[in-house]
């Protein structure tokens, strides 16, 4: 990270001052102790298949494997804290620098650091709905069920639950919509900690006339950024948020 860089991103961010809007992935919560998936040796996709154990195949086919093995990686998650990268972001937003904070973590860490307006892509690891009649609960009572059941089921109808996560093979949620509105009335969309390559939450990124990256290792659309920063999330956002004086 340069301080030449931290400038230049703070002076894109106070050029557009009210019109960025922020887009995270699994990046800015490694800090908080949460792996990301596609960082060698450390993603969680480098040890396991998402489509074994994260797809929608996996849940209604294999749910006693799908349950066992999302309890124990996610489960951690629920008390997971933010980190110097969401505590930034959430100045910048009360500052008045960025609108809406899009992120594809289900870790709800954007809203415990402060954040206000948060569209969560990928769904949320807080609640999950029974499969039948749609009722929702905490992630935390449904986990408190296992390993007595091997599936959390639902108090009134008895029906397994899901997670209200995006599984693969799920249709994107009513927050991706909201997202793409988002992008499209911002002229800056600062990108923070993802690899760029899950679509169509990927496509976001491309959608605004500027675009900035904070992100530790190359992205695909390091090319057409205005600013690239190659660092960790905490200490870039921070230095940020010192230069703009927050
Ligand atoms: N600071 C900045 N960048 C970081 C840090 C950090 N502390 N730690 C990791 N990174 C970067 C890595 O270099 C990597 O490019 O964050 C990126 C994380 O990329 P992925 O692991 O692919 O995560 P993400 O882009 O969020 O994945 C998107 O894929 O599997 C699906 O649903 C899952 O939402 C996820 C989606």
């Amino acid at each position: 990270m340069q301080q030449s860089e931290v400038q230049a991103l703070a002076n894109l961010l106070k050029r557009h001052r009210g019109q960025a809007t922020v887009f995270t992935g699994a990046g800015i919560s490694t800090e908080s102790g949460i792996p990301d998936f596609r960082s060698p040796g450390t993603g969680l996709w480098s040890h396991i298949d998402p489509m074994e154990y994260l797809s929608v195949d996996a849940l209604y086919a294999r749910p006693h494997n799908f349950w066992k093995y999302f309890s124990k990686v996610f489960g951690p998650t629920l008390d997971a804290q933010p980190n110097a990268g969401h505590i930034a972001l959430a100045a910048l937003e009360n500052a008045g620098y960025i609108h809406t904070v899009i992120t594809q973590n289900i870790d709800g860490l954007h809203q415990k650091a402060g954040a206000k307006k948060v569209l969560e892509v990928h769904g949320h690891l807080r609640t999950v709905r029974c499969n039948s009649c749609g009722r929702q609960y905490p992630m935390k009572e449904a986990l408190a069920q296992l390993p007595k059941v091997p599936v959390p089921r639902c108090d009134d109808c008895g029906h397994s639950v899901r997670p209200d996560v995006v599984l693969f093979g799920d249709m994107m949620p009513p927050a991706f919509t909201q997202a793409l509105q988002a992008v499209e009335q911002s002229q800056l969309v600062l990108m923070v900690g993802s690899s760029l390559t899950v679509s169509p939450a990927n496509t976001l990124a491309f959608y605004a006339s500027h675009l900035a990256i904070v992100n530790r290792d190359p992205t695909p659309a390091d090319g057409r950024a205005d600013v690239v920063v190659h660092g960790t999330a905490g200490q870039v956002l921070t230095a940020v948020t010192e230069e703009l004086k927050l």
